[in-house]
């Protein structure tokens, strides 16, 4: 299937709960020739009104931690783990939560052929969450982040910390990994610019 297919097909989908509140299905976006795939962990409240991935104030980050390294968004294809907003109502007032198991299982039917149809040379797995579905299942990102692993839908995987993570830890004086995130993308471009020049036919 095309992506542009995978798209259409993937904007109806009701096969998990998280497509009940869901106002977009956020599928991904950029440049589908690109070397290089950022695979996220799902949509929050600004992406779910939009339909676009990471335009919130993670999104602000990941776009100067690309801006940083020379590169926008048009450079890379950005996408998620879950496609739709996972999120706790019990309060009235929603709150964004991890996807569970079964959501992050269920939404590999949208996730795997995505990555199929782009056929990227390297993968940043951004958070905990996308390590542990496209690196292992017991990814420890604080420990293993910034290095290549073996990877089924590209030539390598580097996962980075999430900006969400970042921003919680971030204080006056420490830049709460922002700098670590910079240069395992920095990592990634690099890696995936030699990946295709030296297999260039
Ligand atoms: N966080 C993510 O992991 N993905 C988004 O699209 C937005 C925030």
């Amino acid at each position: 299937m095309t992506l542009e297919a995978l798209k259409q097909a993937c904007s109806t989908c009701h096969d998990c709960r998280l497509s009940q509140k869901r106002r977009n299905v956020v599928f991904g976006e950029g440049n589908p020739a690109s070397p290089l795939v950022l695979v996220g962990e799902g949509p929050g409240d600004e992406e779910d009104k939009t339909g676009r991935p990471f335009v919130g104030r993670s999104g602000q980050m990941l776009d100067r931690a690309l801006a940083d390294n020379g590169l926008s968004r048009a450079d890379v294809y950005i996408c998620n783990t879950v496609k739709c907003r996972a999120a706790d109502w019990s309060t009235g007032k929603p709150q964004n939560r991890p996807p569970s198991p079964d959501e992050v299982a269920t939404c590999r039917q949208w996730l795997v052929p995505q990555l199929e149809a782009i056929s990227p040379w390297v993968i940043v797995c951004i958070g905990a969450p996308s390590a542990k579905n496209l690196i292992k299942k017991d990814f420890k990102i604080t420990q293993e982040r910034g290095k290549y692993f073996r990877c089924a839908y590209a030539k390598t995987a580097i996962a980075t910390l999430h900006p969400s993570y970042i921003l919680r830890q971030s204080t006056k004086e420490f830049d709460g990994g922002y700098s670590l995130l910079v240069a395992d993308i920095h990592l990634a471009w690099t890696t995936a610019l030699r990946l295709r020049e030296e297999n260039r036919g």
